[in-house]
């Protein structure tokens, strides 16, 4: 197996760097499209043979060295008891939206295994599938990031609801935020269970918070998770599985980012790697950072700024090439193909 992504993680020696992009799977590609043509996007997530198809897609077409499992991470958020719809024009609707403590107190823990089996299912067929091929990722959303769809009721601008509450009523966002731990953690649990072989914890919206508030209503969470995982890991005698922590929006809180006990921090492309891997403390393993919208340069331009990546990454233990956030739909296939075969090429020891 091309295991050069799990050695990354663990900051062990590889024979190159190791390259995946999140939202790799996707609009971009027509061999997606072909397959959400026939299926909307949320009976696509519950088919786990279809499911298994659209995550293998990008191993086949980019010679990625990593497989993301293919679901999104507002299922949690439907298995917790809120009705999930995602609309053609609107992106993610979610209601009624949690934002009374009625609404929350409705909200359960759902066991994974029983209200998200479906994910579960395509893990298992996933693993079988990739033998000898990559590893395969798991993810959930953080619960900060997670609690903003469900506060918002769907995608928002300023999160004015979620700061609101945050700031008016702080007991009731916990009592929010302590059920999405609970759930994630138990999430993130089966899928370890079922096979997925590393874990990214998506924060993408960590960002709007002031360093101080960063910490206290969304990393607070994240460390309960990973201390959660880390000790199951161990009393289930379970390998050691890599837990990648991503927050979009980086900059401001990469001394923050450094207590989270993460194995591997990703860094979006506002900073330069360099000086992210020293304010994370030096020794730690990072992944990224390429502005997802540079991928619209011309292939010279993109190979320049594949080398800089690369030449900022030396001064960490271990670096896994990334985007800095997710590829987008108007997106040259050819060119993210181009990307990976320049990772290769241009980091081959
Ligand atoms: O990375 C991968 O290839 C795995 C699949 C994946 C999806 N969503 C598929 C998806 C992953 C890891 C996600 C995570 C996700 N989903 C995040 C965190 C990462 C990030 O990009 O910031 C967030 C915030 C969401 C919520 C979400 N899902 C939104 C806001 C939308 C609508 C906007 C959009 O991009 O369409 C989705 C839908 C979604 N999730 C699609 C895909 C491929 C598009 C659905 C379609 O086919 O129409």
């Amino acid at each position: 197996m091309n295991d050069t992504f799990l050695k990354a993680c663990r900051g062990e020696e590889v024979p190159f760097t190791p390259i995946w992009i999140m939202r790799q799977a996707g609009r971009y590609l027509d061999q997606y499209q072909k397959v959400r043509k026939k299926v909307d996007f949320l009976t696509l997530c519950k088919t786990p043979d279809l499911t298994a198809e659209v995550t293998i897609q990008p191993i086949d077409i980019l010679n990625v060295d990593a497989a993301i499992l293919f679901s999104d991470i507002l299922i949690p958020c439907e298995a917790m008891g809120m009705n999930l719809e995602f609309r053609e024009s609107m992106g993610p609707v979610l209601s009624p939206a949690a934002r009374d403590k009625n609404s929350i107190d409705r909200l359960s823990i759902p066991d994974p295994e029983d209200k998200m089996k479906f994910v579960m299912d395509t893990i298992r067929i996933l693993r079988k599938e990739l033998t000898g091929r990559v590893p395969l990722i798991g993810f959930a959303g953080a619960p900060f990031t997670t609690a903003t769809y469900m506060i918002e009721g769907g995608t928002s601008r300023n999160f004015l609801n979620t700061k609101r509450m945050i700031y008016e009523n702080p007991d009731l966002y916990k009592s929010l935020m302590d059920k999405i731990t609970a759930t994630i953690t138990e999430y993130l649990k089966a899928q370890i269970s079922a096979g997925a072989q590393a874990v990214q914890i998506f924060d993408t919206w960590g960002g709007i918070f002031s360093p101080g508030d960063f910490t206290e209503y969304a990393l607070s969470y994240v460390i309960k998770i990973i201390e959660a995982l880390k000790k199951w890991m161990k009393t289930e005698n379970h390998e050691h599985v890599p837990i990648i922590y991503f927050v979009g929006e980086t900059a401001g809180l990469l001394n923050e980012i450094r207590t989270s006990g993460a194995d591997v921090f990703g860094v979006d492309w506002r900073i330069n790697l360099d000086d992210a891997v020293k304010r994370l403390g030096g020794d730690v393993v990072v992944q990224g950072n390429l502005d997802p919208l540079s991928l619209f340069l011309p292939q010279d331009k993109i190979e320049e700024r594949v080398k800089d990546v690369l030449s900022r990454a030396s001064s960490a233990p271990g670096h896994i090439f990334n985007l800095g956030h997710g590829v987008v739909p108007q997106t040259p296939p050819d060119n993210v193909i181009a990307l990976v075969e320049m990772v290769h090429r241009l980091s081959r020891r």
